[in-house]
């Protein structure tokens, strides 16, 4: 064996005999909350399996929905229900609005700038402030809603096109395409996705990579003496496709920073007939120490990474949902040809609060399916006494959204899609019921809420309101309704489905 092998296993050795005393010795003096007795050095790692969610929410029955967990180095706190959720994110919020930040995240040092890793502090109180005022406020989403109109319908033209062609949409895929220009139109006035593509370099390709790699097990989270040696190479991969990624982003913007030096009337158009690229520069020019372009970069990526999945994978489970259960599927379009009539018109906007049974269809999806299982992890910043126990500081935060979702003392017949619990009930996912948290709650909680509620009713509203949906050679109670974990919540086989036109 090697010197420098010999070596590297000493000092692992030495470390993790380090990590083990110290974790006894913390776990003594204490009172972390209930969870299963660690093994030296790994602790409760083997515990989490494939599906973490299924693990936990099982584990939570046993030692409570205020838990600790040991993995390696790292203290886990796993919170599973409404009363525990409103501890952390309302009544302690400040404590635990900081980051658990993933190895992966540290690809080209994002988690120093980006808005989704940085704690709170000046830098991240003025993305989110530019957020809420300028990029999602209900002025700016109001002034580009013709542009998601036209996005959604190109989403129905292509499904004409296969329902003419008797082809089967791949529901997933349709899904990332309409919402990757959604947003890309939002952004930088043009088409990023192209429906039916193949090529492994394009923008839907290279955003479906860098999930990936974000949702895969890291043993340098659990061991950070493994860094160096980036086992799985999952730096290296965040690494290769952030700079893809960034590239993209650098282009954009220098071309537009030449338009702008080139045409002065740019500056003087309302700033709600503008993208968010010209808003943000527009703020940069104006406002000197508010925004740089490094941070313009790096917030356009976070909106895309953090945009595209959550809202694509939540309309697939929906529409999945409803072919599997074709009694709520016709309920849902009957109510959307009582409001729009039956001939083809394009949803708007403005029709979505006359839709009440879409709109528990979408709370019920989230409900049983929320796409950011476990919010993205919190870090206690200092320790914390949480119902007799203590939180300790830097413990990582997570709060099982699926196993609440799952909760027989606030929900009954949990597992069953029954949009007709939400209607008549006041319950909404704003981050004030904490039954129903799937954009989180407190400071952290999605920036883009306003958005994805408007981008999920349109295009699920378009998918069902003139077309019905049939799988080949299977029967709908037949369907494979199983998930899969990632870094959002998937379907695990792709919804695969025939339009038919009604
Ligand atoms: C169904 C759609 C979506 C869901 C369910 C969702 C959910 C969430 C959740 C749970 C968080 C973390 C909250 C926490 O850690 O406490 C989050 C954060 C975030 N979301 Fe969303 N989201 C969605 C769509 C979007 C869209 C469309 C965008 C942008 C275009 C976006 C941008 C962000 C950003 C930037 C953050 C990080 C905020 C921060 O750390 O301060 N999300 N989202």
């Amino acid at each position: 064996m090697e010197y420098y092998t010999i070596i590297l296993i000493l000092l692992s050795i030495l470390s993790w005999v380090y990590i083990f005393i110290t974790q006894s010795n913390h776990r003594l003096s204490t009172r972390l909350p209930p969870g299963p007795y660690p093994l030296p050095v790994i602790g409760s790692i083997f515990k989490l399996g494939k599906k973490p969610h299924h693990s936990l929410a099982t584990l939570s029955k046993t030692y409570g929905p205020l838990m600790s967990l040991k993995l390696g180095s790292t203290t886990m706190i796993v919170v599973s229900s409404r009363e525990i959720a409103q501890e952390f994110f309302s009544k302690h919020d400040i404590s635990f609005s900081s980051r658990s930040i993933p190895y992966a995240a540290h690809a080209h040092d994002r988690h120093k700038i980006s808005m989704v890793w940085l704690p709170v502090g000046d830098q991240w109180r003025r993305l989110r402030k530019i957020s809420k005022e300028h990029l999602f406020s209900i002025t700016q989403l109001d002034a580009s809603q013709h542009l998601r109109k036209k996005k959604v319908q190109e989403l129905v033209d292509y499904v004409n096109n296969c329902c003419q062609n008797g082809k089967a949409v791949n529901i997933g895929q349709t899904a990332v395409t309409t919402t990757l220009n959604v947003l890309s139109n939002f952004i930088f006035s043009i088409d990023l996705a192209e429906y039916d593509s193949v090529s492994s370099q394009d923008f839907k390709n290279l955003v479906g990579g860098l999930m990936e790699v974000g949702g895969t097990p890291n043993l340098a989270d659990f061991f950070p003496v493994l860094r160096p040696l980036d086992p799985k190479g999952l730096l290296r991969s965040a690494s290769f496709y952030t700079g893809k990624l960034m590239a993209i982003f650098e282009q954009h913007i220098s071309k537009r920073l030449k338009e702008r030096r080139t045409s002065s009337s740019d500056h003087h158009e309302p700033s709600s007939s503008k993208d968010l690229t010209d808003l943000l520069l527009d703020i940069s020019e104006n406002e000197k120490s508010s925004i740089s372009i490094d941070d313009i970069r790096n917030l356009l990526f976070d909106l895309f990474l953090a945009g595209t999945d959550t809202t694509s994978s939540t309309l697939e489970w929906a529409m999945a949902e409803l072919i599997h259960s074709p009694e709520k599927m016709s309920k849902a379009r009957s109510e959307l040809e009582e409001v729009m009539g039956k001939e083809d018109k394009t949803i708007e906007e403005s029709d979505i609060s006359r839709l009440p049974y879409l709109q528990a269809v979408v709370k019920e999806t989230l409900r049983l399916h929320p796409p950011v299982t476990f919010l993205i992890p919190h870090r206690a910043i200092a320790d914390v006494e949480i119902q007799g126990y203590i939180i300790p500081k830097d413990a990582q935060i997570l709060c099982n959204l699926w196993a609440m979702g799952q909760d027989p003392n606030v929900w009954s017949d949990a597992q069953t899609f029954r949009p007709e619990r939400f209607l008549d009930v006041g319950i909404d996912y704003k981050g004030h019921d904490f039954e129903l948290i799937p954009f989180g709650a407190g400071r952290r909680m999605c920036p883009a809420l306003l958005l994805a509620h408007r981008m999920l009713h349109m295009m699920l509203g378009a998918l069902i309101y003139r077309f019905d949906w049939r799988i080949e050679g299977m029967k709908p109670e037949d369907m494979d309704m199983t998930d899969k974990f990632g870094i959002t919540l998937q379907k695990n086989l792709p919804l695969m489905a025939i339009p038919v036109k009604v």
